[in-house]
């Protein structure tokens, strides 16, 4: 495992952080900043893993992502210190999967404990949450989030601090569930070298494989991920609709279209997706084409611009491979824009 190399620990508090009298303050009001600890531990600088260690890890969101992660990084051996969530019933739950850890009702306060920062809190609320926290030196930041970018953690950055991301692509329903279900996961990182490998080796912690995203690529490979899950389940819904015009029920087009689906994906992970593409694009099969959309347009109207879209990406891999000539990939395309 990669040692943490945090890059300093100066006690830079940056702008918003609470100071003594504002602590004070809140403290007079009631507000609980540390329902477990003692006050005066938020005026030290942050603590650190011994060289070698994994980083001390805090964890904003005792939600879904929060709990399960928590728990799985726990039970992997890593040091989660702290958790902050604004609900008490969620700080216990979170404290009893994670024992040790200390529960804080205000993420800024936990930022005095810990090096690594996992904020698991809804997409809307990353970037005004990470314009509250400021790090200190030597500290990273990483949200859990598919669609956003960890340049929304920019505003919570000080000098030599890190910013990162860390999505698994894991449906969180249940926590045991999910805990299970890191096993065999991707999880998308971002962050810079030292960061990625520090991230890479946190996913190996939980079982996972990292794949290390290109910066601001975040929405192409969400949209990817939802067109594998929801794209596939819209293709299927199409198959099942063509499939009950031939007296097929969903088991039955199930049954029927599955098993050309597994073999179809069988070839692309052997041969490449476009060698596994077959069918009349491949041949230029320009009346199959025309038969096909008058087909779709007498029982399955709805189902027709799928087909089209589909067919417009096979054609253009059946030229890219040469299995049709320019002109014929022509003749295709005509019929494909033809009447709707
Ligand atoms: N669910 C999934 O399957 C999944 C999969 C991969 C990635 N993700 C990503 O993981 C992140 C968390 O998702 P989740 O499913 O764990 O959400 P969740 O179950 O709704 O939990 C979100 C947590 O954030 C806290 N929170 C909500 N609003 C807040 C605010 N204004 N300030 C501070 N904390 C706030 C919540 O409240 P408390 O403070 O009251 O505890 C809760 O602890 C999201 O970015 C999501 O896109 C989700």
């Amino acid at each position: 495992m990669k040692a943490w190399q945090g890059a300093g620990d100066g006690p830079d508090r940056g702008p918003g952080r609470p100071d003594a009298a504002a602590l004070e303050d809140l403290r007079r009001r009631g507000i609980e900043l540390d329902p477990e600890g003692a006050a005066e531990d938020h005026a030290h600088p942050h603590h650190h893993a011994e060289p070698g260690e994994p980083p001390i890890i805090g964890i904003v969101g005792a939600g879904a992502v929060g709990t399960a992660l928590g728990t799985a990084l726990a039970r992997a051996g890593w040091p989660v210190a702290a958790v902050a969530s604004r609900d008490a019933e969620r700080r216990e739950r979170f404290r009893s999967l994670v024992p040790g850890a200390r529960a804080f009702a205000e993420a800024n306060a936990l930022l005095d404990e810990v090096e690594l920062i996992l904020l698991a809190v809804p997409d809307d609320v990353i970037p005004d949450l990470a314009s509250r926290l400021h790090m200190y030196s030597g500290q990273a930041m990483v949200h859990t989030s598919g669609a956003l970018g960890a340049e929304v953690l920019e505003p919570a950055m000080a000098a030599g601090t890190q910013v990162g991301a860390f999505h698994p692509l894991v449906a969180f329903a249940d926590t045991e569930r999910a805990v299970a279900a890191l096993h065999g996961a991707t999880i998308a990182i971002e962050g810079d070298a030292e960061l990625a490998a520090l991230l890479a080796d946190m996913a190996e912690a939980v079982g996972a494989t990292a794949v290390r995203l290109l910066p601001g690529t975040k929405a192409a490979y969400h949209a990817a991920a939802v067109l594998a899950a929801g794209g596939f389940v819209a293709l299927l819904d199409a198959i099942a609709e063509l499939g009950r015009v031939t007296g097929l029920d969903e088991a039955g087009a199930l049954a029927i279209y599955g098993g050309l689906i597994e073999q179809t994906l069988g070839n692309a992970r052997a041969l490449g997706i476009s060698r596994a593409l077959t069918g009349p694009m491949t041949r230029g099969d320009v009346g199959t084409l025309r038969r096909h959309l008058a087909a779709l347009g007498r029982h399955a109207p709805d189902a027709l611009p799928l087909y089209r879209a589909a067919a417009e990406r096979e054609i253009a891999l059946a030229e890219g491979r040469g299995s049709i000539a320019p002109e014929v990939a022509g003749s295709m395309r005509l019929v494909l824009a033809g009447p709707k």
